[in-house]
């Protein structure tokens, strides 16, 4: 059996924020969600959080996870005295227990991984991950015998000079067998310059506890500040951009480009500088995105060029062209082979295939069908100051250039409007609707002098 239990608790008073620490985000997903992720190899039978500053906004921020358990530590009184608090939850379980910063979101699934197999292949009482850092200030240090195995760990600040040269640290990251750290956790002591229960102290009574190198010492990162997350933001991001451009994407200049973690992307995508791809977003091979856009929780099928555009919670279907200056918004959803150009706002609508909305229009609660043209400055008046209404629009039609139609309006296939009207009434199929004032002509007319 194996449980996790993640250090949430402290306030992360360095923040400077309003959040507790842990609920800061690193892309899409909050520090403490990281850290949870860490663990998604090994597979806890048991995942504890604990957490005691604004406790509640991380169960609120996690209850969507149902395999989640609270532990409260209503005082900080040191790490050690935050793993205390597990034993009465702890109480009848027997296996290896895990424990993590809610604090340190790089740790790669693999490491965990790693470090659990190597506890268990040893049988150890403990086993921690370690690293030798070229700055190690401000970490407790690592004292390890000739076969590895760990003598004592000591914090930062209650290190002497001698001690202070010892560069490998603890990273926080430990695997214990949690009969033998139970029997040990009421032992300790707040003997230290923090008078506080530190965790480590446990190495002083444990037998066996072996240090793991990690490779990659980026992992480790603690986040205690806002420019510590901003460092973890850009590594995150390059093992992203890495990892999509060996799996056949092209990005043009990676350091002007976001990707989320949960986007996934197809081969032979070219991702053009100051682009920006969040959420849930699925773009499929060959597309074209950029430069300058944003695209969130959107679907966009294979061959599709957006510019310069906007597109929030939509769905595009294959070989259309988006922008430049386009906004798809709330449901907007596209047909094969559209176009959707300059300062075009489409929201919650259903576009058909082949329909052209190229210039300075705003279609809102509309359906519209296939081959349909909408003329430049087409709008369709949605809302009466209390409800939205539908406007639907048949195949083939065109609306001309400056037309409004108020809804709720249908018109139907074949239809053409004339350019300037204003579509108050439902127009059959195979019609000229035409709604605005006919032109006069008054000859040889001068303006009155005053
Ligand atoms: C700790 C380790 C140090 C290690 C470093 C790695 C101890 C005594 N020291 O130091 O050896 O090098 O992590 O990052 O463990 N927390 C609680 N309750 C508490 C205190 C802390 O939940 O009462 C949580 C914090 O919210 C944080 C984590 O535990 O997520 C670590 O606490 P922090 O105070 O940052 O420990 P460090 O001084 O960094
Ligand atoms: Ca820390």
């Amino acid at each position: 059996m194996l449980a996790v239990a993640i250090l949430a608790a402290g306030k992360g008073t360095r923040m400077k924020s309003k959040l507790p620490k842990v609920l800061h985000l690193l892309g899409s997903k909050s520090l403490v969600e990281k850290a949870i992720d860490s663990c998604n190899l090994v597979q806890p039978d048991r995942q504890l959080v604990i957490i005691g500053y604004e406790g509640k906004q991380i169960e609120n921020a996690l209850n969507y996870l149902p395999q989640v358990e609270f532990v409260e530590q209503t005082e900080q009184l040191g790490t050690g005295h935050a793993i205390q608090q597990l034993i009465p939850h702890l109480d009848d379980f027997s296996g290896d227990l895990l424990v993590l910063n809610g604090d340190v979101p790089l740790l790669r699934p693999e490491t965990v991984q790693k470090m659990v197999t190597i506890h268990q292949e040893n049988n150890n009482s403990a086993t921690l991950l370690t690293a030798n850092l070229p700055n190690p200030q401000g970490y407790g240090r690592v004292f390890c015998d000739e076969n590895n195995l760990v003598t004592a760990i000591i914090e930062d600040r209650d290190c002497n000079a001698t001690q202070k040269q010892n560069k490998r640290i603890n990273a926080g990251v430990y695997c214990f067998n949690w009969q033998k750290l139970r029997e040990v956790l009421p032992k300790l002591s707040t003997n230290n310059d923090q008078q506080e229960y530190y965790l480590t102290e446990v190495f002083d009574y444990l037998d066996q506890v072996m240090a793991l190198d990690v490779d990659d010492y980026s992992e480790i990162n603690g986040i205690n500040d806002r420019r510590q997350l901003s460092a973890a933001y850009e590594i995150l991001q390059q093992r992203i951009k890495d990892a999509w451009m060996m799996a056949g994407v092209t990005i043009i200049d990676p350091h002007s480009v976001t990707i989320d973690e949960s986007v996934e992307l197809g081969i032979d995508v070219i991702i053009e500088p100051q682009t920006h791809l969040r959420g849930n977003t699925t773009i499929a091979s060959g597309c074209k995105i950029g430069p300058n856009c944003l695209i969130e929780n959107s679907q966009l099928g294979e061959n599709i060029n957006v510019l310069y555009s906007v597109i929030i919670d939509s769905k595009i279907s294959s070989n259309s062209k988006i922008g430049p200056y386009a906004h798809l918004r709330g449901g907007a959803q596209l047909g094969e082979n559209c176009r959707v150009g300059n300062f075009v706002e489409i929201k919650k609508s259903i576009i058909g295939t082949k329909t052209n909305i190229a210039h300075l229009s705003y279609i809102g609660d509309a359906t519209l069908g296939n081959q349909v043209n909408v003329g430049a400055g087409t709008i369709t008046a949605n809302y009466d100051g209390v409800k939205k209404h539908p406007t639907i629009i048949g195949h083939r039609t065109k609306t001309g250039s400056n037309s409004v139609f108020v809804a709720p309006v249908t018109i139907g296939e074949d239809v053409t409007v004339a350019a300037g009207s204003v579509i108050t009434h439902d127009v059959p199929n195979n019609s000229l609707a035409i709604a605005r004032e006919k032109q006069r002509i008054i000859e040889n007319w001068k303006m009155k002098s005053k």
